[in-house]
């Protein structure tokens, strides 16, 4: 017998890529967020789907700047990825406070993340899903590496303050990029 599973707890069966971390700058002054509402929209060119709430600090400066870096974390970071995610860059210089290292990004004015091990810059190219849904479309112009990290682990949030880490790799047949 299926039982009915009440509306707000559909997230955590459905919860999306792993938890990065989103940065921005506004006038030199860098701010970080975590974020795991994300999602990839298309292959090439790489496009993803992100949900930035408008209460966040982060909101506006993405929403002005039209630019931000999704710097990926591994397991080592997921303490750091937490008190990121619960403190606001409105009053805290979070990259002070979790001892994280900003440094210029290549083509957009955000900063990537030397502790992460990808850092993927992006414009916003579409935000006509900003006013109803916080939804923030991006194109990924250039992508980073770090070649000290080749194996990371990284983990998701499926929500009520749990972390999942991934896990195994499974090879199977398939025509699917
Ligand atoms: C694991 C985790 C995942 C989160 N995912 C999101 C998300 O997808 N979208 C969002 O708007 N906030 C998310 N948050 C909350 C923001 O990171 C949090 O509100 C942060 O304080 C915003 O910082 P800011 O005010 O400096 O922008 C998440 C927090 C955690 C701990």
């Amino acid at each position: 017998m299926m039982q009915e599973l009440p509306l707000d707890q559909v997230y955590p069966l459905l919860e999306p890529g792993p938890v990065v971390l989103l940065t921005t700058a506004v006038k030199d002054r860098p701010n970080v967020m975590t974020l795991s509402w994300h999602s990839m929209l298309e292959l090439d060119p790489p496009t993803l789907a992100c949900v930035v709430n408008e209460n966040n600090h982060s909101f506006a400066a993405l929403n002005d700047t039209l630019e931000c870096v999704i710097a990926i974390p591994a397991l080592h970071m997921a303490e750091k990825a937490v008190q990121i995610g619960n403190t606001s860059g409105r009053d805290t210089d979070k990259f002070s406070a979790a001892s994280l290292t900003a440094r210029p990004a290549w083509q957009v004015g955000a900063p990537i993340i030397t502790e992460c091990f990808a850092n993927l810059e992006c414009r916003v190219n579409d935000t006509r899903l900003v006013g109803d849904y916080n939804l923030f479309v991006l194109e990924i112009v250039e992508a980073w590496t770090d070649p000290q990290q080749p194996n990371p682990q990284t983990f998701h949030h499926p929500g009520y303050g749990r972390l999942v880490l991934d896990g195994e790799d499974i090879s199977f047949a398939s025509n699917v990029r």
